[in-house]
């Protein structure tokens, strides 16, 4: 059979409701042009993120019954201990509420003021916790990743030769740990090679610099290294996964992507010095450690998540879904990340609407119009959410307002699809929506900020049409 399916048949329905195009133009000028500040209710398919939004299975329903909510020692804890030692290897696991709070751990005990975080592409929340210590992250993702049309099987792979002269301009003592993001969020969910991985341990190891995966979207790389490297085509993604993560030395992981649950996350190490520290950490401002933020039935459906996620129907449907939108928006003219990624559709919104200048913000102004058109809630990846705004003085921290505003690399909008949520007609009525802001893209305006916050300010900031 070539049509490949929905591998799942749905259970329980959650209604989605539609409003005018009056309504919506009333609700996006109250929200200040930000669609974080919409309620969710008034949106009719969100496509916000893929972070927590997506459908849990029968099995992970009833993991949740199982859940054991002992504040210490709890068998959930043990089962979900034991879900992410096998799939991911390493000896130490530290629950956290979600990916963040294991950065903020991870980053507060390896980082000091000046030093260097090289990674492929730090995501916002990563970026925000390196530079929150007073420490620099640097995104050293190769040539081919910062051009949208570019075609790459790896676009997410690190740029190894910006690496080694990185660490050798500022010096291995700077560096207290290398990171890979798989697959690279920022820059169209593009996947990482594992020839890239291994070459990039071999470049940390030498200069005895841990190396760390920001591991969200792990199985979405792992079948791309599936199905587009050399060699991996007949083992088992969980083979494969086994392989990716025994090259670093530890890994942070959001368990709302690939863990296939809606809350929660950890923080691996095979150093038991680093583990006691973080585990002491993890007392102050998550919780005990064998819960982490966590409630035991989110330490279950984690559990049953790592190992649904692996499976290969799932994954073909998975990135199939992905490929469809994409496919379909870039037949009628839109420009997209080309290839599509594991997790979403990048949309090129300064090529798409080349009359907004960057500091304009394209991809803002695009996220409001599909709102206006059809109900439909995306996001911005440029310059709002990675445009900065540097001090006169010479100040390491970001501390308040606009003094001098500097755009991002690239301006996109991310249609980021749930898991297991939606169905072809959905991503159909999305496809008819884009069609139709595209043919009047000529028309569309741009923004100007009113505010911003000092850290990750595009879930705050406040617009007016420019
Ligand atoms: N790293 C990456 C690559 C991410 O994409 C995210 C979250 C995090 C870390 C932080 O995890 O949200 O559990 O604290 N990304 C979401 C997104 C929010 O929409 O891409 P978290």
């Amino acid at each position: 059979m070539q049509t490949i399916i929905e591998p799942f048949r749905i259970k329980s329905v959650e209604p989605i409701r539609m409003t005018t195009h009056q309504e919506r133009k009333t609700i996006l000028k109250a929200a200040h042009y930000n669609l974080f500040a919409l309620s969710a209710e008034d949106v009719l398919i969100d496509l916000l993120t893929d972070s927590g939004t997506g459908a849990m299975s029968s099995e992970q329903w009833a993991a949740v019954m199982r859940g054991d909510e002992s504040y210490a020692g709890s068998a959930s804890w043990r089962r979900f201990e034991a879900a992410v030692k096998a799939t991911f290897g390493f000896e130490f696991v530290i629950p956290t509420h979600q990916g963040r709070a294991a950065e903020r751990i991870l980053f507060s005990i390896m980082c000091e003021e000046g030093d260097v975080v090289p990674n492929n592409t730090h995501f916002d929340t990563t970026r925000a916790n390196v530079e929150y210590q007073g420490a620099k992250a640097v995104d050293l993702v190769i040539p081919e990743g910062k051009v949208p049309e570019a075609i790459h099987p790896f676009k997410g792979n690190m740029d190894t030769h910006a690496l080694e002269e990185l660490i050798a301009e500022v010096g291995t003592e700077r560096v207290p740990l290398i990171m890979i993001t798989i697959t690279n969020n920022s820059m169209g969910g593009q996947p990482v090679s594992m020839a890239n991985i291994r070459e990039v341990a071999a470049i940390a190891h030498q200069h005895g610099i841990p190396l760390y995966l920001d591991a969200c979207r792990f199985a979405e790389n792992a079948f791309f290294i599936k199905l587009r490297e050399e060699g991996y085509k007949d083992l088992t993604v969980k083979e494969i996964v086994a392989e990716m993560f025994s090259y670093a030395d530890g890994c942070t992981m959001s368990a709302k992507k690939d863990g296939l649950a809606n809350i929660g996350g950890f923080l691996c190490t095979n150093d038991a010095a680093l583990a006691q520290q973080e585990k002491d950490l993890l007392i102050l401002t998550e919780g005990f450690p064998t819960y982490g933020g966590l409630a035991g039935r989110d330490l279950e459906a984690i559990a049953v998540g790592l190992e649904e996620v692996l499976h290969e129907d799932y994954l073909t449907y998975r990135l199939a879904s992905i490929r469809y939108l994409g496919e379909h928006i870039s037949r009628v003219g839109v420009p997209i990340v080309q290839p599509p990624g594991g997790h979403a559709i990048y949309i090129d919104a300064k090529a798409m609407l080349p009359h907004i200048p960057p500091l304009e913000f394209p991809g803002q102004a695009l996220a409001c119009e599909l709102y206006l058109e059809a109900g439909i809630r995306s996001t911005e990846i440029g310059s709002v959410m990675f445009g900065r705004t540097e001090p006169d003085s010479g100040e390491s921290r970001p501390s308040g307002y606009a003094r001098r505003d500097v755009p991002a690399d690239m301006e996109l909008l991310r249609l980021a699809i749930p898991r297991r949520a939606y169905t072809q007609s959905h991503v159909d009525y999305v496809v008819e929506a884009i069609t139709n802001v595209f043919e009047r893209r000529q028309d569309i305006r741009g923004l100007k900020l009113t505010y911003q916050a000092p850290y990750l300010r595009h879930f705050t900031a406040r617009f007016e049409r420019a």
